[in-house]
């Protein structure tokens, strides 16, 4: 990403934090695993959006207006002996020259200088209850200037809640964002396809993991967006199932839901395909279901459709599909109205999707579902999971788990998907299993 990009944004932010007013952002800190070992560094993604600097120990400070400079960078000094074992760091100069601040101070002067920064200002801005040691340290500040109001001396009136204008930001995608989007999303379908082809009965749910994280990485992109679920069978009917260690049968579905992260944006995609490379009758039908159901909540991806319809379309489909395969009886308005259909689907459509997998961004407003604008992407992924246990349906439906995940931006015209090239037709994907 272009520095000019992160600055375009730090504009915008100042504009409308306005004059008289201070906004203060923290990095992400760096966690200990066990003792001189740290787990891998990721940046808070709000701080990373307005400063593309990827250090922890850091803490951005915007004041609009002020003289010396609007942008200033707290962060680590530069020091050679971090700089041999560590490796790079920007330090103050760094931070001036490469991150365009208009000003840097160490962060151990933080405490010494940032009250001075506060004083006489109207509003803060900040990350309400993120992070408790910046909560506290702001009302420290405060305090240490309200005894000073003698002097004349005035402490902020106002603690505002930094995030309502910093993600209604990041929820509309900028050109620039889209490439990177689209850069991950392209690398996690190769990683879809190459699962798919090398997927046998026997290997192990890790083995097929490693596959996807294989080609990530040969493309460049180091990091996943989440931990990647590689569920076989009924472990697909587990929502949240990381532990990708159980042997792939061959009479099984096989879901994986893996996405890569580029440059701190995310792919979040999910397929399910037969172990064997091809599907049962049944698990055709099912599949079938929720493939008719994707593409018509996908067709709800439009400018000014309100973010729920996609949703409510997905239940439609789902439902009317369940009871012509036998699976639920009864009216289908009714089914819907009394939520029957959750125990089959049990989560929503989707969400938002950009540097964070589940994204920031409101769902509603003023209590209302929110419509959709182009720039805006989320992920459409519906889904059936019937329970091993379900004794309310023929045994050949049980223990079986689909799901199928795109990520679709909104554009102008309508939607583009970005992760078309993972293929999800089943012809599709019997021919590229059965072609190895
Ligand atoms: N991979 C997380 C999700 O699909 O929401
Ligand atoms: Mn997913
Ligand atoms: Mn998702």
């Amino acid at each position: 990403m272009k520095q000019n990009e992160f600055k375009k944004r730090r504009q915008l932010l100042m504009q409308q934090i306005g004059n008289g007013n201070i906004a203060i952002v923290a990095s992400a800190s760096s966690h200990t695993r066990n003792r001189d070992v740290e787990f891998p560094f990721r940046q808070d993604s709000d701080f990373y959006y307005l400063t593309g600097f990827n250090e922890a120990d850091s803490l951005a400070v915007f004041i609009p207006g002020r003289e010396q400079g609007e942008y200033i960078l707290f962060c680590q000094e530069f020091d050679e002996k971090k700089a041999l074992w560590e490796g790079a760091h920007a330090g103050l100069e760094g931070a001036t020259e490469h991150y365009e601040a208009d000003d840097s101070f160490p962060i151990d002067d933080m405490d010494e200088i940032l009250p001075g920064m506060l004083e006489n200002k109207g509003k803060v801005f900040y990350p309400m209850g993120r992070a408790p040691d910046l909560d506290h340290q702001l009302l420290e500040w405060i305090t240490k200037i309200r005894k000073q109001s003698r002097n004349g001396i005035n402490a902020p009136g106002e603690l505002v809640s930094l995030e309502h204008l910093l993600h209604e930001m990041r929820l509309f995608k900028s050109a620039e964002e889209l490439k990177l989007m689209r850069k991950a999303a392209e690398v996690s379908c190769q990683a879809h396809v190459r699962a798919m082809q090398q997927c046998q009965p026997g290997l192990y749910e890790y083995q097929i993991e490693s596959e996807v994280i294989h080609q990530f990485m040969q493309q460049g992109l180091r990091y996943v967006a989440y931990p990647s679920i590689v569920a076989g069978g009924k472990n697909a009917c587990v929502l949240h199932y990381v532990e990708n260690k159980d042997k792939l049968k061959k009479s099984d579905l096989l879901l994986i839901d893996a996405g890569a992260e580029c440059d701190h944006y995310a792919a979040d995609i999910t397929r399910t395909f037969p172990v064997s490379g091809k599907f049962s009758s049944a698990q055709k039908q099912l599949y079938q279901l929720v493939l008719d159901a994707q593409y018509a909540a996908i067709e709800q991806v439009q400018p000014g459709q309100p973010w729920n319809k996609a949703h409510d379309v997905s239940v439609k489909v789902l439902t009317t599909g369940l009871v012509k395969l036998g699976l639920l009886e009864g009216d289908i308005d009714k089914l819907i109205e009394d939520e029957t259909y959750k125990q089959f689907y049990m989560h929503r459509i989707g969400h938002w999707l950009g540097m964070d997998v589940h994204d920031v961004g409101d769902y509603k407003i003023n209590d209302e579902w929110r419509l959709l604008e182009p720039g805006m992407v989320l992920t459409i992924e519906p889904g059936l999971y019937i329970p091993e246990n379900c004794e309310t349906v023929d045994k050949k439906w049980r223990g079986i788990g689909i799901r199928i995940e795109d990520d679709v931006v909104v554009t102008k015209e309508g939607h583009e998907v970005l992760t078309h090239a993972a293929p999800k037709e089943i012809d599709e994907i019997e021919s590229l299993m059965q072609a190895n």
